[in-house]
C-alpha cells in the first residue's frame, strides 16, 4: 500500500525526484497500468507531505494536519534569505553502526522573519529535535536541523535529502552517507605475541576490549557459515595461526552434532579454545551455537568412526 501511495504521488505530481524516490522507482515503473475496476477501493491517502522538489511551482496538494500558514511562495528559497553552512554534506560511518548523524545550520540573513512550516526528510532518516512547527526565525538568528539516519541493513553509499518548506520558498538539502567496511587494525608480531600471552592467562580475554573488534564484532547477529567465518576461521583457518590451533577439517576423533556444540559452548580449560556460550561469558546465543554445530556437522563429516 505504501508503494502504491508513492506511485499515486508521483503520478499526481508528475515528478519523481531521483534521490527521494530512487528506491521505489523500479517498482512504480514496472507496475502495469491496472484497470481501475480491478483494484480494491483505495483508502484516502494519509496526509503525509511528499518530498517537494524545488521546481514545483504548483501549490502544495497536501498540507500537514496541523494548522500552519501555507507557503506564500513555492519556488526555491534564495540564499539571500537563509544562508546555509552547506547544501550538500557527506559523512562517513562504519558497517554495523546503527545510526549516522549530521546537521545543517543556517542564518536568517534577510531583514524579515522566515517561517519554517515543514522539514521533510527523504526515506530512511529522521530530523530529530526540531522546534515545533511553524518555526519562526527572526532576522540575524541561527538555526540547526539535526538529522539522524537509520543505517540498519544498509551498505554502500546512500544519497538522501531533506526538504525545508518556508514562507519564503523551499530549500532542498542533500547529503551523502558513506558506509565504510569495518577496517581491521593490522597486527605486528609483537601484537600476536602479546595477544597470545593475554589469552594464555585468560582464554576468555578474546571476547573483551580491543580483542572483540576482531574476535567478536564481525560475528554479531550471524549464523551458520557466516558465523563460522567470523568467529572460528579467524583462529582455525588463519594463515599465521599458532601451532596449537588444530585444523578442524582433519580431526582424529569421531564428531557429531553434540561434539561441535560441546566444544563451541565450553571450549577447553587451560587451552586457548574459549567458551562461546553466553552462560560462560561468551558472545554466542544457544541458537547461534546450534547453527554452527549443524553447519560444521554437515560440512565436516566425521572422519573417524567411534
Ligand atoms: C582464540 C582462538 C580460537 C577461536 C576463536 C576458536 N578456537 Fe577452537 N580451538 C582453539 C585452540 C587453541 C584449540 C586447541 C585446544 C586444545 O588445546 O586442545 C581449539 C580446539 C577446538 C576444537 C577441538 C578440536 C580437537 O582437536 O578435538 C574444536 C572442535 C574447535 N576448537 C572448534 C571451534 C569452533 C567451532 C570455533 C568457533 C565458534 C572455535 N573453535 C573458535 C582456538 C580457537
Ligand atoms: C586485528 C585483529 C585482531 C585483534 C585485535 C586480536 N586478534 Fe587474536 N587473532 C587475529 C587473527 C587474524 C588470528 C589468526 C592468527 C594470526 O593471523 O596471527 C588471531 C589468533 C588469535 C589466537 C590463536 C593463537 C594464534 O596466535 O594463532 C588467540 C589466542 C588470540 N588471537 C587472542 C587474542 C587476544 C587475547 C586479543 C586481545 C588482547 C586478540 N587476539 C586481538 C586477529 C586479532
Amino acid at each position: 500500500m505504501k508503494l502504491r501511495t508513492y506511485f499515486l504521488w508521483s503520478a499526481a505530481l508528475a515528478v519523481c525526484l531521483a534521490t527521494a524516490c530512487a528506491s521505489h522507482k523500479p517498482v512504480a515503473a514496472s507496475q502495469p497500468a491496472t484497470p481501475v475496476a480491478a483494484v480494491a477501493p483505495t483508502p484516502p491517502i494519509a496526509p503525509v507531505a511528499p518530498p517537494v522538489p524545488m521546481d514545483v511551482l504548483t501549490p502544495m496538494i497536501a498540507s500537514p494536519a496541523v494548522a500552519v500558514p501555507p507557503p506564500a511562495y513555492n519556488g526555491p528559497l534564495p540564499n539571500t534569505v537563509l544562508a546555509w553552512d552547506s547544501e550538500l554534506k557527506s559523512i562517513d560511518v562504519h558497517e554495523g553502526d546503527a545510526q549516522g548523524h549530521l546537521s545543517f545550520s543556517f542564518t536568517n540573513v534577510s531583514a524579515a522573519d522566515v517561517v519554517i512550516s515543514n522539514v521533510h526528510p527523504g526515506c530512511g532518516c529522521t530530523a530529530a529535535e526540531l522546534p515545533s512547527m511553524p518555526w519562526t526565525v527572526t532576522p540575524g538568528t541561527n538555526g540547526t536541523i539535526p538529522v539522524t539516519i537509520n543505517l540498519h541493513g544498509k551498505t554502500g553509499t546512500l544519497f538522501k535529502n531533506l526538504t525545508v518548506t518556508t514562507d519564503k520558498g523551499i530549500k532542498m538539502l542533500n547529503f551523502r552517507v558513506n558506509i565504510l567496511p569495518v577496517a581491521l587494525p593490522t597486527m605486528t608480531e609483537a601484537d600476536r605475541t602479546n595477544n597470545l600471552k593475554i589469552a594464555l592467562a585468560d582464554r576468555q580475554a578474546v571476547f573483551s576490549g580491543d580483542c572483540a573488534i576482531c574476535h567478536v564484532k564481525m560475528g554479531e547477529g550471524k549464523y551458520g557459515k557466516l558465523l563460522y567465518d567470523a568467529d572460528c576461521a579467524i583462529c582455525h583457518e588463519g594463515e599465521h595461526r599458532a601451532t596449537m590451533v588444530p585444523d578442524l577439517h582433519n580431526l582424529k576423533v569421531p564428531t557429531n552434532n553434540e561434539f561441535w556444540k560441546t566444544w563451541i559452548s565450553h571450549g577447553k580449560a587451560f587451552s586457548l579454545m574459549p567458551a562461546f556460550a553466553q552462560s560462560e561469558g561468551g558472545p554466542l546465543s544457544e541458537m547461534q551455537i546450534n547453527s554452527l554445530a549443524v553447519y560444521l556437522n554437515f560440512t565436516i563429516p566425521s572422519k573417524a568412526t567411534p
